[in-house]
Protein backbone atom coordinates (compact mmCIF):
# COMPACT_ATOMS: atom_id res chain seq x y z
CA UNK A 1 0.00 0.00 0.00
CA UNK A 2 0.60 3.55 -0.69
CA UNK A 3 -0.27 7.08 -0.97
CA UNK A 4 0.00 9.76 -3.68
CA UNK A 5 -1.12 13.29 -4.70
CA UNK A 6 -2.47 12.02 -7.69
CA UNK A 7 -2.09 8.41 -8.75
CA UNK A 8 -1.26 8.50 -12.68
CA UNK A 9 -3.51 5.96 -13.56
CA UNK A 10 -6.57 7.32 -12.00
CA UNK A 11 -8.42 10.52 -12.76
CA UNK A 12 -8.20 14.08 -11.00
CA UNK A 13 -10.06 13.56 -7.60
CA UNK A 14 -13.24 15.02 -7.24
CA UNK A 15 -14.18 15.65 -3.15
CA UNK A 16 -16.52 13.45 -2.61
CA UNK A 17 -18.32 16.31 -0.66
CA UNK A 18 -17.38 18.75 -3.45
CA UNK A 19 -21.21 20.06 -4.31
CA UNK A 20 -21.42 23.46 -2.42
CA UNK A 21 -18.23 24.36 -2.81
CA UNK A 22 -16.86 27.01 -5.66
CA UNK A 23 -13.23 26.66 -4.99
CA UNK A 24 -10.72 23.71 -4.91
CA UNK A 25 -9.16 22.81 -1.60
CA UNK A 26 -5.70 24.67 -0.99
CA UNK A 27 -3.02 21.91 -1.17
CA UNK A 28 -1.58 22.32 1.90
CA UNK A 29 -5.14 21.58 3.80
CA UNK A 30 -5.32 18.29 1.80
CA UNK A 31 -2.16 17.69 3.06
CA UNK A 32 -2.96 18.72 6.74
CA UNK A 33 -6.79 17.21 6.38
CA UNK A 34 -5.95 14.19 5.00
CA UNK A 35 -5.57 10.95 7.45
CA UNK A 36 -4.99 8.40 4.86
CA UNK A 37 -1.23 8.16 5.53
CA UNK A 38 -2.37 6.37 9.07
CA UNK A 39 -6.22 5.18 8.66
CA UNK A 40 -5.52 3.26 5.64
CA UNK A 41 -4.81 0.33 8.02
CA UNK A 42 -8.32 0.39 8.55
CA UNK A 43 -9.04 -1.12 5.16
CA UNK A 44 -10.10 -4.55 6.13
CA UNK A 45 -12.30 -3.65 8.51
CA UNK A 46 -13.75 -0.71 6.45
CA UNK A 47 -14.84 -2.47 3.33
CA UNK A 48 -16.30 -5.87 6.19
CA UNK A 49 -18.62 -2.67 7.31
CA UNK A 50 -19.20 -1.44 3.75
CA UNK A 51 -20.37 -4.97 2.31
CA UNK A 52 -22.37 -5.45 5.46
CA UNK A 53 -23.90 -1.77 5.10
CA UNK A 54 -24.47 -2.58 1.52
CA UNK A 55 -26.26 -6.08 1.99
CA UNK A 56 -28.52 -4.73 4.78
CA UNK A 57 -29.51 -2.08 2.32
CA UNK A 58 -30.49 -4.58 -0.68
CA UNK A 59 -32.32 -6.84 1.48
CA UNK A 60 -34.68 -3.79 2.89
CA UNK A 61 -35.11 -2.58 -0.03
CA UNK A 62 -33.27 0.75 0.57
CA UNK A 63 -31.13 -0.05 -2.31
CA UNK A 64 -31.57 -2.31 -5.54
CA UNK A 65 -30.50 -5.94 -5.07
CA UNK A 66 -28.62 -5.87 -8.09
CA UNK A 67 -26.83 -2.41 -6.66
CA UNK A 68 -26.30 -4.25 -3.45
CA UNK A 69 -24.21 -7.31 -5.30
CA UNK A 70 -22.51 -5.34 -7.58
CA UNK A 71 -20.75 -2.83 -4.37
CA UNK A 72 -20.59 -6.60 -2.70
CA UNK A 73 -18.39 -7.83 -5.70
CA UNK A 74 -16.56 -4.48 -6.51
CA UNK A 75 -15.89 -4.09 -2.66
CA UNK A 76 -14.57 -7.82 -2.56
CA UNK A 77 -12.13 -7.02 -5.58
CA UNK A 78 -10.80 -3.87 -4.08
CA UNK A 79 -9.55 -5.55 -0.82
CA UNK A 80 -8.02 -8.57 -3.32
CA UNK A 81 -6.34 -5.66 -4.67
CA UNK A 82 -5.37 -3.24 -1.61
CA UNK A 83 -4.07 -6.71 0.01
CA UNK A 84 -2.13 -7.32 -3.19
CA UNK A 85 -0.39 -3.97 -3.36
CA UNK A 86 -2.07 -3.21 -6.06
CA UNK A 87 -3.76 0.31 -4.84
CA UNK A 88 -2.60 3.48 -4.56
CA UNK A 89 -4.71 6.11 -2.16
CA UNK A 90 -5.02 9.50 -2.88
CA UNK A 91 -4.05 12.46 0.17
CA UNK A 92 -6.47 14.48 -1.27
CA UNK A 93 -9.25 11.97 -1.30
CA UNK A 94 -8.78 12.76 2.36
CA UNK A 95 -8.85 8.86 4.67
CA UNK A 96 -9.38 5.38 4.26
CA UNK A 97 -13.34 5.52 3.87
CA UNK A 98 -13.71 8.11 1.47
CA UNK A 99 -11.00 6.66 -0.84
CA UNK A 100 -11.71 3.30 -0.98
CA UNK A 101 -15.49 4.81 -2.12
CA UNK A 102 -13.83 6.75 -4.58
CA UNK A 103 -12.35 3.60 -5.92
CA UNK A 104 -15.38 1.97 -6.21
CA UNK A 105 -17.31 4.28 -8.06
CA UNK A 106 -14.49 4.47 -10.24
CA UNK A 107 -15.00 1.15 -11.12
CA UNK A 108 -18.58 0.28 -10.79
CA UNK A 109 -19.94 3.70 -11.60
CA UNK A 110 -23.44 4.45 -10.30
CA UNK A 111 -24.05 1.99 -8.06
CA UNK A 112 -21.02 2.80 -5.99
CA UNK A 113 -22.61 6.21 -5.28
CA UNK A 114 -25.11 4.11 -3.48
CA UNK A 115 -23.35 2.88 -0.48
CA UNK A 116 -23.33 5.80 1.70
CA UNK A 117 -27.05 5.85 1.91
CA UNK A 118 -27.88 6.16 5.58
CA UNK A 119 -24.58 6.39 6.69
CA UNK A 120 -22.32 8.97 7.44
CA UNK A 121 -18.10 8.49 8.28
CA UNK A 122 -18.97 9.67 11.47
CA UNK A 123 -20.69 5.90 12.48
CA UNK A 124 -18.92 4.29 9.57
CA UNK A 125 -15.25 5.71 11.03
CA UNK A 126 -16.39 4.46 14.48
CA UNK A 127 -17.62 1.18 13.79
CA UNK A 128 -14.31 0.65 11.65
CA UNK A 129 -12.04 1.58 14.68
CA UNK A 130 -14.07 -0.30 17.44
CA UNK A 131 -13.87 -3.44 14.82
CA UNK A 132 -9.98 -3.05 14.80
CA UNK A 133 -9.25 -2.52 18.39
CA UNK A 134 -11.78 -5.76 19.10
CA UNK A 135 -9.02 -7.75 17.04
CA UNK A 136 -5.62 -6.04 18.03
CA UNK A 137 -7.37 -6.77 21.70
CA UNK A 138 -7.73 -10.44 20.60
CA UNK A 139 -4.04 -10.47 19.75
CA UNK A 140 -3.10 -8.85 22.88
CA UNK A 141 -4.87 -11.33 24.85
CA UNK A 142 -2.99 -13.99 22.94
CA UNK A 143 0.08 -12.15 23.91
CA UNK A 144 -0.62 -11.78 27.57
CA UNK A 145 -1.84 -14.99 28.04
CA UNK A 146 1.36 -16.52 26.24
CA UNK A 147 3.21 -14.22 28.88
CA UNK A 148 1.44 -15.89 31.96
CA UNK A 149 2.11 -18.97 30.61
CA UNK A 150 5.62 -18.57 30.95
CA UNK A 151 5.86 -17.13 34.22
CA UNK A 152 4.22 -19.91 35.46
CA UNK A 153 6.42 -22.34 33.82
CA UNK A 154 9.49 -20.48 35.25
CA UNK A 155 8.11 -20.53 38.41
CA UNK A 156 7.40 -24.15 38.47
CA UNK A 157 10.99 -24.44 38.40
CA UNK A 158 12.25 -22.14 41.63
CA UNK A 159 10.14 -23.12 44.14
CA UNK A 160 13.00 -23.79 45.95
CA UNK A 161 14.99 -20.92 44.68
CA UNK A 162 15.67 -18.66 47.95
CA UNK A 163 16.04 -15.44 47.26
CA UNK A 164 16.25 -11.77 49.30
CA UNK A 165 12.41 -10.00 49.35
CA UNK A 166 12.49 -6.15 49.77
CA UNK A 167 10.24 -3.43 50.87
CA UNK A 168 12.09 -0.03 50.27
CA UNK A 169 14.57 -1.86 48.44
CA UNK A 170 15.85 -2.93 51.91
CA UNK A 171 16.12 -6.96 52.41
CA UNK A 172 12.76 -7.60 54.15
CA UNK A 173 11.72 -11.49 54.85
CA UNK A 174 13.30 -14.33 52.48
CA UNK A 175 11.14 -15.41 49.29
CA UNK A 176 11.50 -17.61 46.60
CA UNK A 177 11.68 -16.73 43.15
CA UNK A 178 8.70 -18.83 42.21
CA UNK A 179 6.63 -16.69 44.70
CA UNK A 180 8.35 -13.42 42.58
CA UNK A 181 7.19 -15.07 39.34
CA UNK A 182 3.86 -15.54 40.56
CA UNK A 183 3.26 -11.63 41.86
CA UNK A 184 3.71 -10.64 38.37
CA UNK A 185 1.13 -13.63 36.98
CA UNK A 186 -1.47 -12.35 39.33
CA UNK A 187 -0.65 -8.59 37.94
CA UNK A 188 -0.86 -9.68 34.31
CA UNK A 189 -3.74 -12.11 34.74
CA UNK A 190 -5.48 -8.88 35.99
CA UNK A 191 -4.57 -6.67 32.77
CA UNK A 192 -5.97 -9.37 30.82
CA UNK A 193 -9.23 -9.15 32.60
CA UNK A 194 -9.32 -5.51 32.03
CA UNK A 195 -9.16 -6.08 28.38
CA UNK A 196 -11.92 -8.66 28.83
CA UNK A 197 -14.15 -5.98 29.98
CA UNK A 198 -12.94 -3.82 27.22
CA UNK A 199 -13.24 -5.62 25.02
CA UNK A 200 -16.82 -6.16 25.82
CA UNK A 201 -17.63 -2.75 25.47
CA UNK A 202 -16.04 -1.82 22.63
CA UNK A 203 -17.63 -4.83 20.58
CA UNK A 204 -21.06 -2.31 20.19
CA UNK A 205 -22.60 -1.67 16.71
CA UNK A 206 -22.60 2.19 15.61
CA UNK A 207 -23.71 1.72 12.36
CA UNK A 208 -27.20 3.22 11.86
CA UNK A 209 -26.30 6.52 13.90
CA UNK A 210 -25.63 8.48 10.89
CA UNK A 211 -23.39 11.55 11.09
CA UNK A 212 -25.36 12.47 14.39
CA UNK A 213 -29.20 12.01 15.02
CA UNK A 214 -29.60 8.38 13.07
CA UNK A 215 -31.85 8.07 9.90
CA UNK A 216 -34.94 8.25 8.30
CA UNK A 217 -34.08 4.91 5.70
CA UNK A 218 -35.68 1.65 7.64
CA UNK A 219 -32.19 0.44 8.41
CA UNK A 220 -31.59 -3.40 10.11
CA UNK A 221 -29.15 -2.81 12.30
CA UNK A 222 -29.61 -5.99 13.87
CA UNK A 223 -28.44 -7.97 10.98
CA UNK A 224 -25.51 -5.70 10.23
CA UNK A 225 -23.98 -6.19 13.82
CA UNK A 226 -24.42 -9.73 13.40
CA UNK A 227 -22.78 -9.81 10.10
CA UNK A 228 -19.72 -7.48 11.57
CA UNK A 229 -19.81 -9.93 14.65
CA UNK A 230 -20.99 -7.19 17.40
CA UNK A 231 -22.84 -8.52 20.74
CA UNK A 232 -24.69 -5.38 20.88
CA UNK A 233 -25.95 -2.48 18.90
CA UNK A 234 -25.57 1.00 20.50
CA UNK A 235 -28.15 2.91 21.87
CA UNK A 236 -27.80 6.47 21.40
CA UNK A 237 -27.12 8.17 18.30
CA UNK A 238 -24.94 11.14 19.64
CA UNK A 239 -23.11 8.92 21.98
CA UNK A 240 -22.36 6.62 19.36
CA UNK A 241 -20.67 8.84 17.05
CA UNK A 242 -18.88 11.05 19.78
CA UNK A 243 -17.74 9.06 21.76
CA UNK A 244 -14.33 7.49 22.05
CA UNK A 245 -14.21 6.22 25.56
CA UNK A 246 -13.72 2.49 24.46
CA UNK A 247 -10.21 3.92 22.58
CA UNK A 248 -8.99 5.46 26.22
CA UNK A 249 -9.96 2.32 28.25
CA UNK A 250 -8.17 -0.04 25.93
CA UNK A 251 -5.01 3.04 25.74
CA UNK A 252 -5.05 2.96 29.77
CA UNK A 253 -5.21 -0.93 30.15
CA UNK A 254 -1.94 -0.88 27.74
CA UNK A 255 -0.24 1.61 30.08
CA UNK A 256 -0.93 -0.68 32.71
CA UNK A 257 0.82 -3.61 30.93
CA UNK A 258 3.14 -1.37 29.90
CA UNK A 259 3.67 -0.32 33.53
CA UNK A 260 4.23 -3.84 34.84
CA UNK A 261 6.51 -5.00 32.37
CA UNK A 262 8.41 -1.55 32.95
CA UNK A 263 8.56 -2.55 36.89
CA UNK A 264 9.64 -6.34 36.16
CA UNK A 265 12.06 -4.54 33.97
CA UNK A 266 13.31 -2.03 36.21
CA UNK A 267 13.80 -5.74 38.74
CA UNK A 268 15.78 -7.81 36.10
CA UNK A 269 17.78 -4.36 35.14
CA UNK A 270 18.51 -4.27 38.82
CA UNK A 271 19.75 -8.00 39.14
CA UNK A 272 21.75 -8.01 36.09
CA UNK A 273 24.29 -5.58 37.69
CA UNK A 274 27.48 -6.84 38.82
CA UNK A 275 26.33 -5.35 42.49
CA UNK A 276 23.08 -7.78 42.43
CA UNK A 277 24.05 -10.65 39.71
CA UNK A 278 20.83 -12.44 40.38
CA UNK A 279 20.37 -13.07 36.94
CA UNK A 280 21.93 -12.68 33.79
CA UNK A 281 20.78 -11.79 30.22
CA UNK A 282 20.79 -14.73 27.48
CA UNK A 283 23.53 -12.86 25.07
CA UNK A 284 20.76 -13.03 22.23
CA UNK A 285 18.97 -10.86 24.70
CA UNK A 286 21.69 -7.99 25.46
CA UNK A 287 24.15 -5.78 23.61
CA UNK A 288 27.71 -4.45 24.28
CA UNK A 289 29.38 -1.16 24.36
CA UNK A 290 30.98 0.19 21.47
CA UNK A 291 33.89 1.84 23.20
CA UNK A 292 33.98 -0.61 26.68
CA UNK A 293 34.60 -4.44 25.69
CA UNK A 294 33.50 -5.53 29.32
CA UNK A 295 30.16 -4.34 29.08
CA UNK A 296 27.27 -6.51 28.10
CA UNK A 297 23.85 -4.43 28.91
CA UNK A 298 19.93 -5.36 29.10
CA UNK A 299 18.92 -2.72 26.23
CA UNK A 300 15.65 -4.84 25.75
CA UNK A 301 14.44 -4.33 29.49
CA UNK A 302 15.45 -1.19 29.71
CA UNK A 303 13.71 -0.43 26.04
CA UNK A 304 10.60 -1.76 27.24
CA UNK A 305 10.78 0.67 30.52
CA UNK A 306 11.31 3.04 28.02
CA UNK A 307 8.43 2.82 25.95
CA UNK A 308 6.37 2.60 29.37
CA UNK A 309 6.57 6.12 28.61
CA UNK A 310 5.54 6.58 25.13
CA UNK A 311 2.09 4.35 25.80
CA UNK A 312 1.11 6.86 28.76
CA UNK A 313 1.92 9.54 26.84
CA UNK A 314 -0.52 8.25 24.01
CA UNK A 315 -3.16 7.90 26.88
CA UNK A 316 -2.21 11.31 28.41
CA UNK A 317 -3.32 13.20 24.38
CA UNK A 318 -6.43 11.12 23.94
CA UNK A 319 -7.98 12.40 27.35
CA UNK A 320 -6.66 16.05 26.34
CA UNK A 321 -7.74 15.53 22.73
CA UNK A 322 -11.20 14.35 23.87
CA UNK A 323 -11.91 16.86 27.08
CA UNK A 324 -13.51 20.06 25.68
CA UNK A 325 -15.08 18.74 22.62
CA UNK A 326 -19.13 19.25 22.56
CA UNK A 327 -20.98 16.39 21.11
CA UNK A 328 -21.10 15.08 18.74
CA UNK A 329 -18.26 14.33 15.81
CA UNK A 330 -15.55 16.95 15.83
CA UNK A 331 -12.53 16.82 13.04
CA UNK A 332 -10.62 16.48 16.39
CA UNK A 333 -11.58 12.73 16.85
CA UNK A 334 -9.42 12.04 13.55
CA UNK A 335 -6.65 12.65 16.59
CA UNK A 336 -7.32 9.47 18.32
CA UNK A 337 -6.17 7.28 15.38
CA UNK A 338 -2.30 7.27 15.72
CA UNK A 339 -2.09 7.43 19.61
CA UNK A 340 -3.98 4.21 19.46
CA UNK A 341 -2.51 2.49 17.21
CA UNK A 342 1.02 2.88 18.48
CA UNK A 343 0.23 1.85 22.25
CA UNK A 344 -1.51 -1.51 20.28
CA UNK A 345 1.96 -1.42 18.28
CA UNK A 346 4.18 -1.01 20.91
CA UNK A 347 2.40 -3.76 23.40
CA UNK A 348 2.31 -5.90 20.20
CA UNK A 349 6.14 -5.00 20.18
CA UNK A 350 7.34 -5.25 23.72
CA UNK A 351 5.54 -8.84 25.44
CA UNK A 352 7.01 -11.25 23.16
CA UNK A 353 10.30 -9.99 23.41
CA UNK A 354 9.73 -9.78 27.00
CA UNK A 355 8.76 -13.11 26.89
CA UNK A 356 11.69 -14.69 25.33
CA UNK A 357 14.18 -12.49 27.52
CA UNK A 358 13.17 -13.81 30.71
CA UNK A 359 12.37 -17.87 29.18
CA UNK A 360 16.25 -17.56 28.62
CA UNK A 361 17.85 -15.29 31.30
CA UNK A 362 20.27 -17.65 33.66
CA UNK A 363 19.37 -17.49 36.99
CA UNK A 364 22.55 -17.66 39.55
CA UNK A 365 20.69 -19.37 42.54
CA UNK A 366 23.19 -19.00 44.82
CA UNK A 367 23.44 -15.48 44.72
CA UNK A 368 19.87 -15.83 45.11
CA UNK A 369 20.53 -17.06 48.49
CA UNK A 370 23.37 -15.64 49.85
CA UNK A 371 21.19 -12.61 49.26
CA UNK A 372 18.78 -13.77 51.27
CA UNK A 373 20.73 -14.63 54.04
CA UNK A 374 22.36 -11.43 54.52
CA UNK A 375 20.44 -8.30 55.94
CA UNK A 376 18.81 -10.16 58.33
CA UNK A 377 16.02 -11.26 56.78
CA UNK A 378 15.30 -13.77 59.17
CA UNK A 379 15.14 -11.43 61.99
CA UNK A 380 10.82 -11.48 62.03
CA UNK A 381 11.29 -14.96 62.42
CA UNK A 382 13.05 -14.76 65.47
CA UNK A 383 10.48 -13.00 66.90
CA UNK A 384 7.71 -15.39 66.01
CA UNK A 385 10.27 -17.92 67.38
CA UNK A 386 9.72 -16.05 70.93
CA UNK A 387 6.05 -15.25 70.57
CA UNK A 388 5.57 -18.88 70.11
CA UNK A 389 7.56 -19.64 73.12
CA UNK A 390 5.05 -16.84 75.26
CA UNK A 391 5.94 -13.47 74.71
CA UNK A 392 4.05 -10.84 73.23
CA UNK A 393 4.93 -9.98 69.77
CA UNK A 394 5.47 -6.23 71.10
CA UNK A 395 8.25 -7.70 73.67
CA UNK A 396 10.09 -10.12 70.76
CA UNK A 397 10.43 -7.26 68.38
CA UNK A 398 12.13 -5.10 71.36
CA UNK A 399 14.29 -8.75 72.20
CA UNK A 400 15.04 -9.27 68.46
CA UNK A 401 15.85 -5.31 67.57
CA UNK A 402 18.54 -5.95 70.72
CA UNK A 403 19.98 -9.45 69.20
CA UNK A 404 20.16 -7.85 65.65
CA UNK A 405 22.07 -4.53 67.13
CA UNK A 406 24.43 -7.05 69.26
CA UNK A 407 25.20 -8.85 66.08
CA UNK A 408 25.67 -5.81 63.67
CA UNK A 409 28.53 -4.84 66.37
CA UNK A 410 30.44 -8.64 66.41
CA UNK A 411 29.75 -8.94 62.07
CA UNK A 412 27.41 -11.77 62.98
CA UNK A 413 24.39 -13.30 60.77
CA UNK A 414 21.76 -14.58 63.54
CA UNK A 415 22.82 -18.38 62.70
CA UNK A 416 25.77 -17.55 63.53
CA UNK A 417 24.73 -16.22 66.92
CA UNK A 418 26.12 -18.98 69.50
CA UNK A 419 23.61 -20.63 71.98
CA UNK A 420 25.26 -18.50 75.27
CA UNK A 421 24.94 -15.14 73.24
CA UNK A 422 21.57 -16.43 72.48
CA UNK A 423 20.63 -16.99 76.29
CA UNK A 424 21.57 -13.54 77.37
CA UNK A 425 19.22 -12.22 75.53
CA UNK A 426 16.15 -14.54 76.84
CA UNK A 427 15.87 -17.79 78.31
CA UNK A 428 13.43 -19.04 76.51
CA UNK A 429 16.01 -19.83 73.30
CA UNK A 430 16.66 -22.96 72.63
CA UNK A 431 18.41 -25.18 70.45
CA UNK A 432 15.26 -25.27 68.57
CA UNK A 433 15.84 -21.80 67.16
CA UNK A 434 18.50 -22.36 64.43
CA UNK A 435 15.89 -24.72 63.07
CA UNK A 436 13.42 -22.15 63.11
CA UNK A 437 15.12 -19.48 61.51
CA UNK A 438 16.81 -21.07 58.69
CA UNK A 439 16.11 -19.76 55.34
CA UNK A 440 14.00 -22.79 54.02
CA UNK A 441 11.78 -22.49 57.75
CA UNK A 442 11.60 -18.96 56.94
CA UNK A 443 9.79 -19.25 53.44
CA UNK A 444 8.00 -22.78 53.83
CA UNK A 445 6.18 -22.20 57.52
CA UNK A 446 4.78 -19.25 55.16
CA UNK A 447 1.61 -21.48 54.31
CA UNK A 448 -0.97 -19.08 55.04
CA UNK A 449 -3.04 -18.53 51.94
CA UNK A 450 -0.54 -16.17 49.16
CA UNK A 451 2.17 -17.11 51.39
CA UNK A 452 5.82 -18.35 49.49
CA UNK A 453 5.66 -21.58 51.06
CA UNK A 454 6.76 -24.01 48.50
CA UNK A 455 3.52 -26.29 49.02
CA UNK A 456 1.37 -22.89 48.48
CA UNK A 457 3.20 -21.75 45.54
CA UNK A 458 3.19 -25.55 44.17
CA UNK A 459 -0.95 -24.68 44.09
CA UNK A 460 -0.87 -21.45 42.94
CA UNK A 461 0.83 -22.74 40.21
CA UNK A 462 -1.87 -25.28 39.70
CA UNK A 463 -4.62 -23.15 39.93
CA UNK A 464 -2.70 -20.99 37.29
CA UNK A 465 -2.32 -23.68 34.41
CA UNK A 466 -6.19 -24.63 34.84
CA UNK A 467 -6.79 -21.27 34.73
CA UNK A 468 -4.84 -20.81 31.30
CA UNK A 469 -6.35 -24.44 30.04
CA UNK A 470 -9.94 -22.94 30.76
CA UNK A 471 -9.40 -19.46 29.11
CA UNK A 472 -7.71 -20.79 25.96
CA UNK A 473 -11.41 -22.86 25.03
CA UNK A 474 -13.08 -19.40 25.83
CA UNK A 475 -14.32 -17.33 22.97
CA UNK A 476 -14.53 -13.14 23.40
CA UNK A 477 -16.32 -12.80 20.31
CA UNK A 478 -20.02 -13.14 21.61
CA UNK A 479 -22.91 -11.85 19.18
CA UNK A 480 -26.12 -10.64 18.80
CA UNK A 481 -28.37 -13.60 19.19
CA UNK A 482 -31.00 -13.85 16.15
N1 LIG B 1 -11.08 10.62 8.92
C1 LIG B 1 -12.13 10.95 9.86
C2 LIG B 1 -11.70 10.52 11.25
O1 LIG B 1 -10.77 9.77 11.36
C3 LIG B 1 -13.39 10.25 9.49
C4 LIG B 1 -14.63 10.93 9.91
C5 LIG B 1 -14.77 12.22 9.24
N2 LIG B 1 -16.05 12.79 9.37
C6 LIG B 1 -16.28 14.05 9.05
N3 LIG B 1 -17.46 14.50 9.19
N4 LIG B 1 -15.30 14.82 8.62
O2 LIG B 1 -12.25 10.92 12.24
Amino acid sequence: MSTADQSADRKPHVKLWGGRFQKSTDKKVDDFNSSIRFDQRLYKQDIAGSIAHARMLGKQKIIAEADSEAIIDGLREIRRDIDAGKITFLVDAEDIHMNIETILTERIGDAGKRLHTGRSRNDQVAVDLRMYLRDAMEEIRAMVMHLMGVLTTLAESHVETIMPGYTHLQKAQPVTLAHHFMAYYEMFKRDYARLHDCHARTNVMPLGSGALAGTTYPLDRESVARELGFAAISQNSLDAVSDRDFVIELCSVLSTVMMHLSRFSEELILWSSHEFAFVEMDDAFSTGSSIMPQKKNPDVAELIRGKAGRVYGHLMGLLTTMKGLPLAYNKDMQEDKEPIFDAVDTVKLCVPVFCDMIATMKVHKARLLTGAKGGFTNATDVADYLVKKGLPFREAHSVVGQVVFYSIAHQKSLDELSMDEYKTFSPVIEEDIYHAISMETCVNDRKVVGGPAKEVSLKAIENAKAYLTAEMSVSWAATLSS
